[in-house]
């Protein structure tokens, strides 16, 4: 086994007067000890950033009077979170699927509009055909609307590319918008998202091409920092995925796996075999399966806004706490079942499918979610030496968080302690 590959995590450096800054006058300001265990609330709290990174939170006026050098930073008497983190989106594509929703709605099924040239293939004609600087631009663009939606923290899918080469040709593309926009940015390569036409007699032959030469590719480039698959009766056996998830872990890769989303097929107790960071989904699983994730350790990603339109169910809340296991909450971002752009409210809406509380909430988006991305030492929590990404909210109170609909909107986002205006026109990213 090799190192691990290093993550790509370098949000764009921020220029000015950010070394030692007061982030004073909350209302109160709310997060997780580094374990994700404890809830903090400090009422008119502070937190100091010092090169970048948390120094520490606590009462205001203690800070304010300990801290009289530092740059003071004046909340406006809101909400101060950690900045939220996204552990899954494929927001690399082209086009739209708006048509397939009206039919999915008439009663369509996800399968017979897949297997009629729909789904997955449709975008990945589209991406295929969509010139580099297109695709670049619409992925910063998005990274940028999600920032401005209080995400400090992205993971980004490749998948719509399906051929191993317009895999690559995705992930290169993610790594250089990346460049662009200050957002951290994880990228997976979700190697087997759909069976090329051109492989459907050479099934083998398509696992083999990612297992001997494309996977190892992706390794030595750094082009991503975890790898994931499709484990469905549409997509992907349990088998086929082991295999190839398997030589990932071999190479050095963490895991992860979109499982039980359409049928229970084995995928979340797969994901608990291979040790790894998140299996998604999980509409389909039951309370064995999240005992098999608590076990591992695995993180349960929900993805409310694909649940819905596909018009399926989430689980309990009293369920997910029997079984021991943690669980996040992501967008799923993507053209097909999930067109969901802020994190916040696919949270408020698992937070009423599923009876979460407000902290459950909370947790879900940030510390759990980081954890999902093996981000929880540095992201997801202010704690000292996190780095200092947080979002002060356009309201005074926890609770206020899942409740507003649409989400409450963030007032200023920060990366590194540093205030960065955030897009006043969202599409101006590229010049
Ligand atoms: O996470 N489940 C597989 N992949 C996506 C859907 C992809 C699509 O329909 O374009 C998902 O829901
Ligand atoms: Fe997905």
């Amino acid at each position: 086994m090799t190192s691990s590959p290093s993550r790509d995590t370098s949000a764009r450096p921020v220029a000015g007067r950010t070394a030692y800054v007061l982030l004073h006058n909350t209302s109160e300001v709310v997060t997780f000890d580094a374990a994700g265990e404890r809830l903090l609330r400090v009422p008119r709290g502070a937190v100091v950033f010092r090169d970048g990174r948390v120094l520490e939170v606590g009462p205001g006026a203690e800070l304010s009077r300990r801290h009289p050098d530092a740059r003071p930073l004046n909340a406006g008497g809101k909400l101060v979170t950690p900045g939220l983190v996204d552990c899954h989106t494929h927001m690399i594509f082209a086009g739209h699927r708006a048509a397939e929703l009206q039919r999915r709605l008439a009663g369509e099924d996800y399968a017979t509009i897949a297997a009629a040239g729909g789904g997955i293939r449709a975008t990945v004609r589209a991406t295929t055909t969509e010139r580099d600087e297109a695709l670049e631009k619409n992925l910063a663009n998005r990274l940028e609307r999600w920032r401005a939606n209080g995400c400090t923290s992205v993971e980004v899918k490749s998948g719509y590319g399906l051929e191993p080469a317009a895999e690559l040709r995705l992930l290169d593309l993610m790594r250089a918008a990346t460049m662009r926009v200050p957002v951290r940015v994880h990228r997976t390569a979700l190697v087997l998202h759909a069976l090329p036409d051109e492989f459907r007699a050479r099934r083998a032959e398509y696992l083999d091409a990612w297992c001997e030469r494309t996977l190892p590719e992706i390794r030595r480039r750094d082009l991503a920092s975890s790898v994931d698959a499709f484990c469905d009766p549409v997509a992907f056996s349990v088998d086929e995925c082991r295999r190839v998830l398997g030589r990932a872990a071999e190479l050095g890769f963490p895991v992860r796996l979109h499982a039980e989303q359409f049928e229970r097929t084995g995928g979340a107790q797969l994901a608990a075999e291979l040790g790894a960071l998140s299996a998604d989904h999980l509409e389909c699983a039951n309370e064995s399966d999240w005992q098999a994730l608590a076990r591992s350790g695995t993180m349960g990603v929900l993805l409310p806004a694909a649940a819905l339109t596909l018009r399926q169910s989430l689980p309990e809340a009293a369920m997910l706490r029997r079984s021991g296991a943690r669980w996040a909450i992501a967008t799923d971002f993507n053209p097909g079942t999930s067109p969901a752009q802020s994190l916040l409210e696919c949270a408020a809406l698992a937070a009423r499918l599923c009876g979460f509380t407000a902290e459950e909430t909370l947790r879900s988006i940030t510390w759990s979610a980081a954890r999902a991305l093996g981000a929880e030492s540095e992201v997801g929590h202010l704690t000292p030496g996190a780095w200092g990404d947080a979002v002060s909210w356009e309201c005074e109170t926890l609770e206020e968080l899942p409740y507003w609909l649409p989400a409450v909107r963030p007032d200023c986002v920060f990366m590194r302690g540093a205030d960065l205006a955030l897009p006043t026109v969202e599409r101006r990213v590229w010049p």
